[in-house]
């Protein structure tokens, strides 16, 4: 796992808490993960993969030493060596994946305790050429 960028937020960035990363994948590119886990352990919330060789993106949980069930979407808006941005924000329900403006997909908090999501981390084939966090909404 070749991370890039880790920030840990202690009073946690959900929900209305805006990540917007403005990258370009690797050439060659195989996957990168965007994640976002919880307190000081290794549960990890939301697990955002796109999959490069697959044409897919994987969306799933890690609790309790499992993956959970895996929520894929198929389309896929990345393209190798070509920039894009990605903005994921949340709200009570569910997590929301933006691709260069347009929604692509939802993921519904399997992670109830919300507060408990403090930290979020990039890794492998990306290069990050920005990484915002803001406050969109006021809870
Ligand atoms: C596994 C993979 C993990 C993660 C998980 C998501 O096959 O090794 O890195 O992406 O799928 O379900």
């Amino acid at each position: 796992m070749a991370l890039r960028f880790e920030a840990w937020c202690p009073a946690g960035v959900c929900p209305g808490w805006s990540v917007i990363l403005k990258g370009e994948s690797r050439s060659h590119a195989n996957k990168f993960e965007i994640n976002f886990l919880c307190d000081q352990d290794d549960r990890i919330a939301f697990h955002f993969n796109p999959r490069f060789t697959e044409s897919d993106i994987v969306c799933n949980s890690f609790l309790k030493n499992h993956w959970g069930q895996e929520e894929r979407c198929t389309h896929f808006p990345f393209v190798a060596d070509e920039p894009f941005q990605i903005e994921i924000d949340s709200d009570d329900d569910n997590f929301h994946v933006y691709v260069d403006d347009t929604k692509i997909l939802q993921f519904k908090h399997r992670v109830k305790d919300l507060k408990t999501i403090t930290r979020v981390q990039v890794v492998n084939d990306i290069i990050i050429s920005s990484l915002e966090i803001s406050k969109k909404h006021f809870y």
